[in-house]
């Protein structure tokens, strides 16, 4: 199935009609054990996504499900607290949603976050890895389907979905921060089932630093439609057969709490110093 521009609008009007004229900046996707920012919002708008015309749930654990509306560092934010993924059952499309009904509200950048297994091996659980590029080549894009025009072109330019100058704007915050920040290839994986040790060794060989089963598709929805992007991983793990002990998620959660400080620091710094928007 495919939404139509209309629908897209429908949500974005139900918005609008909680948002009293507020009209964000940043969208902000925050993954697995990573939602707590969305509790730090000054003055929050906070909109269920069963709410909303069209949105679908988040079911993932550490995912609350929820729109938050206001001002964080500074920055008029909404921040999808909880985000969708395919392993739910949901299409790319379905996964992507909230990406384009942000779009209409008027959003111009999107701030992605992860936790997800390290492949380098230079890597330990625990860093923070800001995203320069990422590899999507299995199963469809979130494109797939007829085009809407009021969006993007069909044959979208991938050469920069991490849009450079935020990259620069992390690598100077971890700096000012006093931070170790990696940079690395996300490869994204539809999941829910971990990695083998074989597919970890096959994404190495293509040029991953970090493996997860999100963010690639709403960054290709973001590049789309025009949105600069910037993304973080939390390496949670080290990916599967990298260390003699099996995954687990509460390894993830805890990975994600653990790190709560120096992430939060870190994406409150990119905001607080996000150049103004271009007129
Ligand atoms: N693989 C895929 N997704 C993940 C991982 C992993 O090792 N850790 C956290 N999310």
């Amino acid at each position: 199935m495919n939404y139509t521009y209309a629908q897209y609008e429908e949500s974005a009007a139900y918005l609008r009609g909680k948002l009293n004229g507020f009209r964000p900046r940043v969208a902000m996707v925050l993954g697995s054990g990573l939602g707590y920012l969305g509790d730090q919002v000054e003055n929050p708008v906070i909109v269920p996504y069963g709410e909303i015309p069209h949105f679908k749930h988040s079911t993932a654990p550490g995912h609350k499900g929820q729109l938050v509306f206001g001002t964080l560092a500074g920055q008029p934010v909404a921040v999808m607290q909880g985000r969708m993924h395919h392993y739910e059952g949901y299409s790319y499309e379905e996964v992507s949603y909230g990406v384009r009904v942000l779009r209409l509200l008027g959003c111009d950048t999107l701030f992605v976050t992860n936790a997800a297994g390290g492949v380098n091996f230079t890597f330990h659980a625990g860093d923070l890895m800001l995203i320069t590029d990422q590899i999507k080549i299995f199963m469809e894009s979130p494109l797939r389907g007829e085009n809407l025009p009021e969006f993007g072109v069909r044959f979208p330019d991938a050469s920069y979905l991490y849009t450079p100058a935020l990259r620069e704007l992390a690598r100077r915050q971890a700096r000012r921060l006093d931070m170790d920040l990696k940079e690395g290839v996300y490869m994204y994986f539809p999941g829910p089932q971990y990695e083998t040790p074989a597919e970890i060794r096959m994404a190495r060989v293509l040029g991953a630093d970090a493996v997860g089963m999100s963010t690639a598709p709403e960054v290709i929805v973001a590049g789309h439609c025009g949105m600069q992007v910037l993304g973080f991983t939390l390496v949670a793990n080290m990916a599967a057969g990298m260390l003699p002990q099996p995954l687990s998620e509460q390894e993830v959660l805890d990975a994600a709490e653990a790190a709560r400080e120096k992430f939060s620091a870190l994406v409150l710094a990119c905001l607080e110093h996000l150049p103004a928007e271009e007129a």
